[in-house]
């Protein structure tokens, strides 16, 4: 059994996360401890880099000392630091970075840089006994990437977006909604009392053979409704609308990968896959084609230490580890 501690500070969330686990087993995850930035940056409409860093130095210690208590663990019984080193803000990274590889420094264990990426790509894995080959679908703020997955550390990448994020696309037409920020889950909610069918938004490149995906015709034609229309326009109505026709993009492609691989599991991840109507609609999709879905639980789906730390474990016992001088990577692709 190895014990695994793990610091994210890519974006806007400090997490702190310890697990235990090994080869062949679900992973056990001792502590998981998040301090949002959220209600800080709201007020400006999105992330201010330099505030992020500001608080991250200002949290990680005690998110470690309290990651450290809930699972009643003494640092010297840690068998190796992972922390996220790109892709990601670089001066968020730094603080995330550099605490994990003092700690590895302290102690003597290794050090181990992760991917964020491959953080949500393993997320729905954590509580199973293996990773099986699949295609995986991450949807986050920074990302929308379609991967084959042959087993942790193989990844083929089949498609990505070539504007915007899906929930980039989800912030931005959040705050054309006049709705807070961050738009997702206030779409979301709006959508709830809302008819999908009422505003028929485009689906882009849904015909085209390539596995790519493209979100900004979405938020333009969402941006054009609103100049145009003269008679009152339903909030709720216009939430349910691009919701659907990202939910509608987003299972097609996966699909189409499915088709492409012949692969017969799919995953999905990060934050934009909080979303329970996107749940709903790939668990119907999942059923009709006869495919396993695997979706990680609410907890792990957003920005979260956990993630890192399983992808950490992992690597670990895979023996791999990263070198201390081994830098951040704001760019960091995942393959
Ligand atoms: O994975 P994540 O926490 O951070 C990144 O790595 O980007 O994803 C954040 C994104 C934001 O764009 C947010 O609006 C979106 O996930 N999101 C949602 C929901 N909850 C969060 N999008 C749609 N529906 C939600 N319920
Ligand atoms: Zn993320």
């Amino acid at each position: 059994m190895a014990l695994l501690l793990a610091i994210e500070s890519s974006c806007d969330e400090t997490a702190v996360s310890l697990v235990r686990g090994s080869a062949g087993l679900p992973t056990t995850v001792l502590a998981s401890e998040i301090s949002s930035q959220i209600a800080l940056h709201r007020e400006h409409g999105g992330v201010v880099p330099e505030l992020a860093s500001r608080n991250h130095s200002l949290h990680l210690r005690g998110l470690v000392e309290a990651a450290l208590h809930t699972a009643g663990v003494k640092i010297a019984e840690i068998d190796a630091f992972a922390a996220t080193t790109g892709p990601g803000l670089a001066s968020s990274l730094l603080i995330g970075s550099t605490a994990a590889k003092g700690m590895a420094c302290l102690t003597g264990r290794p050090f181990i840089g992760i991917n964020h990426l491959e953080g949500h790509l393993l997320s729905p894995f954590l509580d199973l006994t293996e990773v099986p080959p699949h295609i995986a679908l991450i949807v986050s703020g920074g990302h929308t990437l379609l991967l084959d997955v042959e087993r942790p550390g193989i990844y083929q990448k089949l498609g990505s977006t070539r504007d915007d994020a899906a929930g980039e696309a989800f912030d931005k037409v959040g705050k054309m909604l006049g709705l807070a920020y961050p738009g997702g889950p206030e779409i979301e909610k709006a959508a709830l009392m809302g008819n999908p069918q009422a505003y028929r938004f485009p689906r882009s490149m849904i015909h085209e053979p390539h596995l790519d995906f493209s979100f900004s015709g979405l938020k333009t034609a969402v941006l054009y409704t609103l100049q145009r229309e003269t008679c009152p326009l339903s909030i709720p109505d216009l939430a349910a609308s691009f919701q659907q026709a990202v939910i509608d993009i987003l299972i097609h492609k996966a699909l189409r990968a499915i088709q492409h691989t012949g692969r017969t599991r799919i995953a999905l991840s990060g934050g934009v896959s909080l979303n329970r109507e996107l749940r709903r609609a790939f668990e119907v999709a999942a059923t009709q084609a006869g495919l396993e879905l695997f979706v990680a639980p609410p907890a792990l789906c957003a920005d979260n230490a956990a993630m890192i730390a399983f992808a950490g474990l992992l690597r670990h016992l895979a023996g791999e580890s990263s070198s201390l001088t081994d830098d951040i990577h704001p760019n960091l692709p995942l393959v």
